[in-house]
């Protein structure tokens, strides 16, 4: 009997361009405790938003083979740049299951009783087809107003989540849009979660706030039964991180954004290979 490993025990592959996809990664974590997760930042090239469509095809096909090449059965792409500018490049280059993200457009224009949402993203993600799209299908009847704030990734990467610097850029993004009287707003890009707190603290309760990621751990798992790929262990899963920035910047910022169960003994920091280049 041969004693290679099945491929549902290969582990979830998750990226996004630095932090912001762990607010992904976290909803995985509860949804699916016992999957092994590889996660990677490319922290190296963060931020994706400004960058052409051509350059984060590149970027993300380099990244994916790196995961397929550490055995991942399914890729996360938790970011929602990387999917606006890269799904469909990605899913006919690759076999492996690809679950992507998109603004959470739909829930926010089902929502609305104003009939007024915004939606805060990166200009990237504005730009790709996929956008305009959603809005076509799901939001032709309300107005929905774009934002892009510039600078606010960084914020993140720097674990500025309370900063006044950070208030400054979210309110110079909200204020226009609570003018013109947003009752639901659409977090479109996997670092805002981690600023909930200062977001409720500009926009009020009377607006709702729609993170996609609880949907996108549900599609994984969705996914992974359809292909016949859950993992039947009873053992937690196991979390590995790899970044093209500082292994131990990304550590100490991972620890503060997520608290993993069983961090301790259940989470293996690889070192030797946490630089890697692209
Ligand atoms: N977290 C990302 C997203 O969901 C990318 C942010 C960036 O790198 O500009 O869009």
């Amino acid at each position: 009997m041969s004693e290679e490993r099945s491929p549902r025990e290969g582990p979830i592959g998750v990226f996004d361009s630095g932090v912001g996809g762990l607010s992904v990664m976290r909803e995985i974590v509860k949804k699916l405790p016992h999957e092994d997760i590889i996660y990677f930042a490319d922290t190296a090239h963060c931020p994706y938003g400004p960058r052409s469509l051509e350059e984060i095809r590149g970027l993300t096909q380099a990244i994916l083979s790196f995961l397929l090449a550490q055995g991942c059965k399914i890729i996360v792409v938790a970011c929602n740049t990387a999917s606006a500018a890269a799904l469909y490049h990605l899913r006919e280059r690759f076999e492996v299951p690809i679950v992507g993200m998109e603004p959470a457009v739909k829930p926010a224009a089902q929502e609305t009783e104003t009939k007024v949402v915004g939606v805060i993203a990166t200009q990237a993600t504005f730009h790709g087809e996929l956008f305009a799209s959603l809005v076509q299908r799901f939001a032709s009847h309300v107005t929905v107003l774009e934002g892009v704030c510039p600078g606010l990734v960084e914020q993140v990467e720097a674990g500025k989540l309370d900063d006044p610097q950070t208030e400054a850029i979210l309110r110079h993004c909200l204020e226009p849009m609570l003018e013109k009287g947003i009752d639901a707003l659409t977090l479109g890009c996997t670092h805002y979660p981690f600023l909930i707190p200062t977001i409720k603290k500009i926009v009020g309760p009377q607006v709702k706030i729609i993170d996609p990621s609880p949907a996108v751990a549900r599609q994984t798992k969705r996914v992974l039964e359809r292909e016949g790929l859950l993992n039947h262990t009873h053992r937690r899963g196991r979390y590995t991180f790899y970044t093209t920035g500082h292994p131990e910047t990304f550590a100490a910022l991972q620890k503060r954004l997520i608290d993993l169960p069983g961090e301790t003994k259940g989470v293996h920091w690889s070192q030797d290979n946490s630089i890697i280049t692209l």
